[in-house]
């Protein structure tokens, strides 16, 4: 690594002149091609982070429609710290965002909840619920903002086809009314979320395939053994929060940090999928407690149970001295999820190179997600370690298409209907609900079945990454 540096110098002069030729743009910062910023009901633009948020008020129709009337503004009559905060705007009836999407992909939909009480309209007593391209996204009982100054950022994963649009619809429940301080639409880069993750469960490993297809929630970034991230030194925006707190033995893991160049490998994970803030900081086995083969560090995440999850688990071998030193297994809910993880092997032979692993799980009637990292049988003693750098959890979309748990079925349906999204998706909801509800019926309903995932290949594909 050291020589690796003094080197640097030397190559860099050719590499900075042929990086400027090939890339005009020299963009140290994605730029995605589908990018919204709203600042819902203001009539000024206003810059966070570095970003700015154009006024929802002269938005550039056709490109953005805002389908709602009346049109109603609102402001905070107290000085709020961030003029992203300061307005909302409020529904009185069901009303739509159109957002016209050039790119197929991923999009990642960020909804900013901040209430106020202004003079017409308490933000706090909103009851409401949001849908996008038929997806149920959440109902005001979801959010966290029960206190002035409070914010809750909630972001979503759609895939959306080029050439479309996406739907961000507003629902007031009766008498009631909705809103939103602001509104983010950004195609996400095409290795943010791959096509197929290790499915883990009672039954073994399978695979999950169509990941992008489904609608997912944001629930847990996690920058383990490091720093708060903000959205200033992250890429894609995103804020990743220390780990303190969420490790069922602290003193089983102990901290490490890495101050030399993170290596980006092409078919790795990019620098979009983890910033180096997050891979340059770990947590590894504390030495002096591993006494047992059956030693593990866990990591325990609150979840809603009866969800089925997303959770990725970022790797980057910054501890080690040299290759071919660290093997270790990974366990989800205590389930084998990944045996023997060989990061030697799976950068292409280089140390503090980033890796990430997808497994999707379904969390049991505890509620909570144990993610570990053990020893495995290829550890020896002399060099037993196991490494986590980073930790993200997305909540899927049930089979109704919601990802809210605390609206009911009827108006999930009622909420497309008035979505126009069409009459299909709700005829398979009720369709869906009909069979289950006769095989209920009958007697014949195992919940374990519809659990299930096809597991056929199972450990076969063991060495066949279902990651990149
Ligand atoms: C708001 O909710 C948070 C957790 O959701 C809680 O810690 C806090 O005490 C609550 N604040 C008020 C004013 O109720
Ligand atoms: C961004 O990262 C740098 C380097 O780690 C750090 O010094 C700085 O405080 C961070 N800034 C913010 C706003 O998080
Ligand atoms: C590692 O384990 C030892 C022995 O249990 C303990 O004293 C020490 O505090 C642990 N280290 C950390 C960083 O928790
Ligand atoms: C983790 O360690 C605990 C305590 O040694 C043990 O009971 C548990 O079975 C281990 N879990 C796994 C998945 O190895
Ligand atoms: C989520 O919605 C998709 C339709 O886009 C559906 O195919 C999938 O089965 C749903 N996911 C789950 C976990 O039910």
């Amino acid at each position: 690594m050291e020589s690796g540096q003094k080197r640097l110098p030397r190559l860099f002069f050719p590499f900075l002149f042929f990086f400027f030729v090939i890339n005009p743009k020299p963009s140290l910062s994605f730029s995605p091609t589908d990018h919204y910023l709203l600042n819902c009901g203001s009539h000024a633009n206003t810059i966070l982070d570095n970003r700015e948020f154009i006024a929802d008020t002269s938005i550039p129709r056709p490109i953005i429609k805002l389908s709602t009337s009346p049109k109603i503004s609102v402001q905070d009559p107290t000085n709020r710290q961030s003029p992203l905060y300061s307005t909302a705007r409020v529904f009185t009836s069901p009303s739509r965002y159109e957002f016209q999407i050039k790119r197929s992909g991923t999009h990642l939909l960020r909804l900013h909840f901040s209430p106020f009480n202004s003079a017409k309209f308490n933000l706090f007593d909103a009851q409401f619920r949001v849908s996008a391209n038929g997806f149920t996204l959440l109902s005001n009982l979801d959010l966290a903002t029960n206190s002035s100054n409070s914010v809750d950022l909630k972001e979503f994963l759609i895939w959306v086809d080029g050439g479309g649009a996406l739907v961000v619809l507003f629902s007031p429940s009766r008498g009631s009314f909705g809103y939103a301080n602001a509104i983010e639409v950004i195609s996400a880069p095409d290795d943010l979320i791959g096509d197929t993750a290790r499915f883990v469960g009672s039954d073994g490993i399978g695979d999950f395939k169509l990941v992008a297809r489904q609608a997912l929630e944001s629930v847990y970034r996690i920058n383990v053994g490091g720093a708060l991230v903000t959205p200033f030194n992250d890429s894609l925006w995103r804020t990743w929060i220390p780990d303190d707190g969420l490790l069922k033995l602290e003193s089983a893991a102990k901290r490490v940090s890495f101050s030399g160049r993170i290596k980006y490998r092409l078919g790795g994970a990019s620098r979009e999928v983890g910033p180096d803030n997050v891979y340059n900081s770990a947590r590894v086995f504390n030495d002096s407690n591993v006494l047992s083969p059956n030693f593990n560090v866990t990591w325990v995440l609150p979840v809603k149970s009866g969800c089925r999850y997303l959770v990725r688990m970022h790797f980057c071998d910054i501890a080690s001295k040299a290759l071919n030193l660290l093997y270790f297994n990974v366990y989800i809910n205590g389930y084998l999820a990944y045996e023997n993880v060989d990061l030697s092997e799976l950068t292409d032979r280089l140390l503090a190179s980033p890796f990430y692993a997808d497994f999707v799980v379904d969390a049991g009637t505890s509620a909570v997600l144990d993610v570990s990292i053990g020893g495995s049988s290829l550890s020896s003693p002399e060099r037993i370690n196991g490494i986590l750098n980073g930790l993200e959890v997305w909540k899927l979309n049930s089979t109704i298409f919601s990802l809210s748990e605390t609206v009911s079925v009827d108006s999930v349906v009622q909420d497309q209907h008035s979505g126009k999204i069409g009459f299909f998706i709700p005829a398979v909801a009720i369709m869906i609900l009909l069979v289950a509800a006769s095989l209920f019926m009958r007697g014949r309903f195992k919940l374990k079945d519809s659990l299930a995932w096809s597991s056929e290949g199972g450990s076969k594909h063991e060495n066949r990454l279902l990651v990149r």
